[in-house]
């Protein structure tokens, strides 16, 4: 079954009173998350808040413990691999994928779900249009393998662009990646939920999360503690809180935008 139309403000990915254990420890409890269409979701929070593994169960790549996640309206365990393939793509956290091919390829890779389909049709479109999103046209022909760190990622993310998956799951895309490009991806989230996709990505930049997120979740020791748009949650009591380091949030001198920075001996 190809997937249906999506409109704006659907809830395309959702967990409800989600726990996940991992080995023993219960790393995820009791956390309530909608991703939207047409909507940037950032997932913020310390190392081991549970980011990943949020984002991993809203992938259906993790079991609930209890509660449940619903992907596109249904439980994630209602949908075939296939089916989901179709719905969501996902970038995962530091991908040490070593594929020994050209790069076009790797991005190529991401168009495999919709073999045998009419969408097949729009291969093609879809690797050359991710590519030059993220600016990886230039070394199409390059082996993967011989790519600098910021170079893999951003081929990574353009396998998961061609996806052309409305749910977009993207954990750290920026983790490797200079300003300029940090900024590029953070752009491609926006145009994606432009476009009516939903967007749940990853990051610990949180000036990055405050400019381009619509929405950001703060994870913290497996609890999702705020959830609200970046001007709301970004408060210096709550980050430092969080983050257990002095954080100060503040205007922009000229656009007034919300500014955070953690505060250092002078
Ligand atoms: N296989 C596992 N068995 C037991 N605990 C695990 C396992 N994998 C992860 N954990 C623990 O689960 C917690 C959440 O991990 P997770 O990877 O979701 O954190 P994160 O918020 O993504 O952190 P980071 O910012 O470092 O990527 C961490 O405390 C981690 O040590
Ligand atoms: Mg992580």
């Amino acid at each position: 079954m190809r997937p249906g139309p999506v409109a704006p403000g659907d809830v395309l990915a959702e967990a409800a009173d989600l726990h996940v254990r991992l080995g023993a420890r219960e790393v995820l409890s009791g956390v309530d998350v909608e991703a939207r269409a047409g909507e940037v979701l950032a997932l913020v929070g310390p190392n081991g808040a549970g980011k990943s593994t949020l984002l991993g169960a809203l992938a259906a790549d993790l079991p609930a413990a209890g509660g449940v996640v619903r992907v596109h309206g249904r439980p994630v365990s209602d949908w075939s691999a296939p089916e989901l393939a179709l719905r969501r793509a996902v970038l995962p956290q530091s991908a040490s994928l070593s594929f020994p091919f050209p790069v076009e390829d790797v991005v190529r890779m991401g168009r495999a779900p919709w073999a045998g389909r009419r969408e097949e049709e729009e291969d093609d479109a879809a690797v050359a249009s991710a590519m030059a999103a993220t600016e990886v046209t230039g070394f199409a022909a390059r082996p993967f393998s011989a790519l600098s760190g910021g170079e893999r990622a951003r081929v990574a993310l353009a396998r998961v662009l061609a996806q052309r998956a409305r749910l977009l799951l993207l954990d750290e895309p920026t983790a490797a990646l200079d300003l300029r490009h940090q900024e590029l991806v953070l752009r491609v989230c926006r145009e994606r939920a432009r476009e009516g996709d939903a967007v749940v990505v990853v990051l610990h930049d949180l000036g990055l999360a405050a400019a381009y997120a619509h929405r950001v979740v703060i994870l913290c020791a497996g609890r999702a503690v705020a959830d609200g748009a970046p001007a709301e949650v970004f408060t210096d009591r709550l980050l430092s809180d969080v983050y257990k380091q002095p954080v100060e949030v503040f205007p922009h001198p000229r656009t007034g935008a919300v500014m955070v920075a953690p505060v250092r001996g002078s």
